[in-house]
């Protein structure tokens, strides 16, 4: 069979379980373990704004082969999900749907594409590189395990926000973080809230976060006047002490982020790394973000 019997299908055609049966049978031999079942795709999808009319699946003689996935929002598109089957690597089929979602994308006049990869996934990061997405910077996936026993608050006021208030204060213009963390992540999910502090010496900040069952995840923050670790350190001790049984779990933390010190010296590990891939350069109006941290 050639690449020219691949057929490229929206994947808005097929149902959410044969979405995560696809996706299941291209991850077996993933690096890092992440299967999925059809409620966690379904809430993946809403949660990230993945397209799937502009999402594929591709399918040759009947069989299918491998999935990649477009998240759709304002100036920027997403490559996610993307996998082949393990017996079919290396005949072209992932080419053909990364080139079918770079399409897909110029077709709703997005120029600007992002990803991320894991680090030493070579496959898969070969195949951005040839498709002219850059390297931008490298991510952090970090844990800490509710064991440890939480930190004494740093003295500060501090003020608990509900959602409305927390996501007022995460605003929309961070276009240009990872994907999984920019404000319209938070937006889509319930159960969001926040903290917002004052230190002694006036230092001020905000944390945002997601409280799920067992697990804080999904952190925005920003240190408005004074040291982000001394900032992070007085968020960081609040949370953990107001959740002392919780796991957390966060992605896509930039290598470069000026408040990790806290992170780590409050018993946060790193899981694993990703590259971050830019295709394109963001349009003006995303670019805010990108001068803050840069
Ligand atoms: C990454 C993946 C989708 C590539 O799919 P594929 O169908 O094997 O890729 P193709 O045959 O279209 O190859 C396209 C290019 O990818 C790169 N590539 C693919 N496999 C490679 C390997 N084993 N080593 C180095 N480069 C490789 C090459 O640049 C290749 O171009 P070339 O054939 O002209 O050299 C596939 O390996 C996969 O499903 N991996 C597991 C899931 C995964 O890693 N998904 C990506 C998450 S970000």
């Amino acid at each position: 069979m050639t690449t020219d019997d691949i057929r490229l299908i929206p994947a808005s055609q097929f149902t959410i379980d044969q979405l995560t049966a696809i996706y299941n049978q291209t991850r077996v031999d993933y690096l890092v373990p992440m299967p999925m079942n059809a409620a966690r795709l379904a809430e993946y999808v809403a949660t990230y704004d993945v397209d799937l009319d502009h999402s594929l699946v591709a399918m040759q003689a009947g069989e299918l082969l491998g999935v990649a996935m477009l998240g759709v929002r304002a100036g920027r598109a997403w490559v996610t999900r993307l996998g082949v089957l393990p017996n079919t690597r290396r005949t072209g089929v992932g080419r053909a749907l990364t080139v079918g979602l770079i399409e897909n994308a110029t077709r709703l006049h997005l120029d600007f594409m992002m990803l991320e990869v894991i680090k030493n996934n070579t496959p898969a990061h070969q195949l951005f590189l040839s498709l002219g997405f850059h390297e931008v910077g490298e991510l952090l996936v970090l844990r800490r395990a509710p064991l440890i026993p939480p930190p004494d608050p740093v003295i500060a006021d501090a003020r608990r926000l509900d959602p409305a208030d927390a996501l007022a204060l995460i605003g929309r213009d961070r276009g240009t973080q990872p994907w999984t963390n920019q404000s319209e992540s938070l937006m889509n999910v319930s159960e969001v809230s926040g903290l917002q502090m004052t230190l002694a010496d006036n230092s001020r900040g905000w944390l945002v976060y997601q409280r799920q069952k067992f697990t804080l995840t999904r952190f925005a923050y920003k240190t408005e006047v004074g040291d982000p670790v001394t900032m992070a350190s007085a968020f960081l001790s609040h949370l953990h002490h107001q959740f002392p049984r919780l796991d957390t779990q966060i992605e896509n933390i930039q290598v470069r982020d000026p408040h990790l010190a806290a992170f780590f010296e409050m018993g946060y590990v790193e899981s694993f790394r990703r590259i971050e891939m830019w295709r394109g350069s963001p349009p003006a109006s995303l670019n805010m973000q990108f001068q803050a941290v840069s």
